[in-house]
């Protein structure tokens, strides 16, 4: 049997914290409101949090945009708050996981500022910096990946700056020794904290080619997606191992990095004992409606025949690391849309499709992350004006859609399904204004559906998706099963089955059966080698072997 580490063994889950539980009534969410829920996350088994950034932030991007590495925001409270928070969690065996976003910084930094001010100032250098080309145009035609040039002018150096993500996120300029020693010791800052592991931000965009190039236009902007140009430039995994020597090595804490377009045959490079991380985001299954990119008017939209290719590469990722490496299983984060949506037709059960989603998620191989409001089967968002839109991408993929030609309508219709703020409205905590998120105006409105999809309501109710998710929890924590889920081999089943995913977990001689029809239809299937198999957990009372209802999705064993 392998030895598996902490991590391995742990469901994480994931806080946005502006939206979590405000404390304060300043209508965003803080750290004493996560330090307040810990025991909640206890019932869903979760041993690790992952916060996203709660550091000094101007919040262009909601705190993706930081202005210090090392301090917190005073909207999320204070750095003894922080140290109280990794506490209380450390008591119920919950580790904090923070956010290290080192591919840029806010333009606010103070090294940025320096860095602005003249050629010749002490951090002239720790940024992409480059002059126009001669018509006094932008060096190249990347687009960012929030929309619009890559590229902004600055007066006072007469140069322009990279920035992969807003104007307000500069690019840091890795190739300088200087950035990254003080990139390490922040995170090493946040280890002496005694957090328990790190998520790291976009790091596929750290290292840059040597020469800057313009390339084919992918859009009718002239533009071309940054992402195609600079992301897994060679090289990078020298800065990568460098970070895992200086930061990582020898701490009892798990690394898990975004990192996307990172193929099965590089994989022991990025992960395992001689990858730079423990575990990577890989996002073929969330990119699925995007076969073009990442520009959303391009997308395709729900279609069931996107389930055999959901099925194909979910199993080609639990192969990718069936022999090395270690993947997190998710559906959801602040980035995506909700997983009720996205994986069914707009017509389906939601309260079924969120307990299929549940099956899976708890049952693949892998570290479970459930983003916050999952395990109450939350939905999308539908707002009916640009404006009501907090989200910067949003904004910036609203403006593409016009340029390609949609009508204000329909590139609302586009947002409405792929806006990032559809994972960001505030946590449904209870029946009480404003879900008992805040006692004052919350940042962004509750979700409609939160008298009947709230904490309180779904914990009274034995059949709810939160209840489903505790069953799950217990299920991975504890009883024969457990073992089997934590540590068994994938094999894929009735690969050719257009609408059930289904799949045989296998430890010793114990296997665990997960079955989930994405189809409206009741479905029959035939799978010899269940015959008296014993059944764990069924989304729908009632099942029988053989065959799964619409949207049903059941766990046996034997
Ligand atoms: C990552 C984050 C996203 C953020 C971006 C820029 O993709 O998940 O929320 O906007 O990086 O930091």
């Amino acid at each position: 049997m392998q030895d598996l580490k902490w991590w391995q063994k742990t469901t994480v889950y994931q806080i946005y914290p502006k939206s979590f539980l405000d404390t304060t009534g300043s209508g965003t969410g803080d750290l004493r409101g996560v330090a307040a829920k810990l025991d909640y996350l206890k019932t869903l088994g979760v041993g690790a949090i992952w916060l996203t950034p709660v550091y000094p932030s101007p919040m262009v991007d909601n705190g993706y945009d930081i202005a210090d590495f090392t301090a917190i925001d005073p909207s999320y409270g204070s750095m003894e708050d922080m140290e109280h928070l990794i506490a209380e969690g450390r008591e119920r065996g919950i580790r904090m996981v923070m956010d290290l976003v080192y591919n840029h910084s806010s333009d606010k930094h103070p090294w940025f500022i320096d860095s602005a001010s003249s050629r010749e100032s002490r951090h002239a250098d720790w940024y992409i910096w480059r002059d126009p080309k001669p018509d006094g145009s932008a060096p190249t035609n990347w687009r960012s990946i929030f929309g619009g040039s890559a590229w902004t002018w600055c007066e006072a150096r007469q140069q322009y700056y990279l920035h992969t993500f807003a104007p307000a996120q500069p690019d840091l300029n890795w190739e300088n020794p200087a950035v990254r020693q003080a990139l390490y010791e922040a995170a090493n800052f946040w280890l002496d904290k005694g957090v328990g592991g790190f998520r790291i931000d976009a790091i596929v965009y750290i290292k840059k080619p040597e020469e800057f190039k313009d390339g084919e236009p992918d859009s009718d902007d002239g533009l071309v997606n940054i992402h195609s140009m600079i992301a897994n430039t060679p090289g990078i995994l020298d800065f990568l191992h460098e970070f895992k020597e200086k930061v990582f090595a020898g701490h009892d804490i798990f690394t898990v990095a975004e990192a996307n377009g990172i193929s099965p045959e590089e994989l022991d490079k990025w992960v395992g004992e001689k990858g730079a991380f423990d575990m990577l985001f890989e996002f073929s299954h969330t990119n699925l409606e995007f076969p073009t990119g990442e520009i959303w008017c391009q997308a395709t939209g729900y279609r069931p025949e996107l389930i055999p290719k959901l099925k194909q590469v979910l199993t080609e990722s639990q192969q990718a690391t069936a022999e090395n490496g270690w993947y997190p299983v998710f559906f959801e984060n602040h980035d995506q849309m909700r997983c009720v949506e996205h994986y069914f037709p707009a017509e389906a059960d939601k309260e079924r499709a969120a307990k299929a989603m549940a099956v899976l998620l708890m049952t693949l191989r892998g570290t479970p992350f459930i983003y916050e409001g999952q395990e109450l089967g939350l939905g999308n968002v539908a707002w009916d004006s640009i404006e009501a839109y907090n989200d910067i991408s949003t904004q910036g993929q609203y403006e593409i859609a016009l340029k390609e030609g949609k009508s204000p309508a329909e590139a609302l219709r586009i947002v409405q399904r792929y806006s990032r703020d559809n994972a960001r409205t505030p946590m449904q905590w209870s029946e009480e204004k404003h879900a008992g998120f805040t006692q004052g105006t919350p940042w962004l409105p509750v979700h409609e559906d939160f008298p009947r999809q709230c904490v309180t309501v779904e914990a009274r109710d034995g059949d709810s998706v939160l209840s489903f998710y505790r069953k799950l929890a217990r299920l991975r924590c504890s009883g024969e099963a457990a073992e089997v889920l934590q540590q068994g081999d994938y094999t894929e089943l009735l690969p050719d089955d257009p609408a059930i995913m289904a799949f045989r977990r296998r430890l010793g001689g114990r296997s665990v059966y997960t079955l989930v029809n994405f189809s409206g239809e009741a479905r029959s299937y035939e799978l010899p080698e269940m015959a008296g198999a014993e059944l764990l957990l069924e989304s729908v009372p009632g099942s029988t072997l053989g065959v799964l209802r619409a949207y049903e999705a059941v766990i046996y064993t034997h």
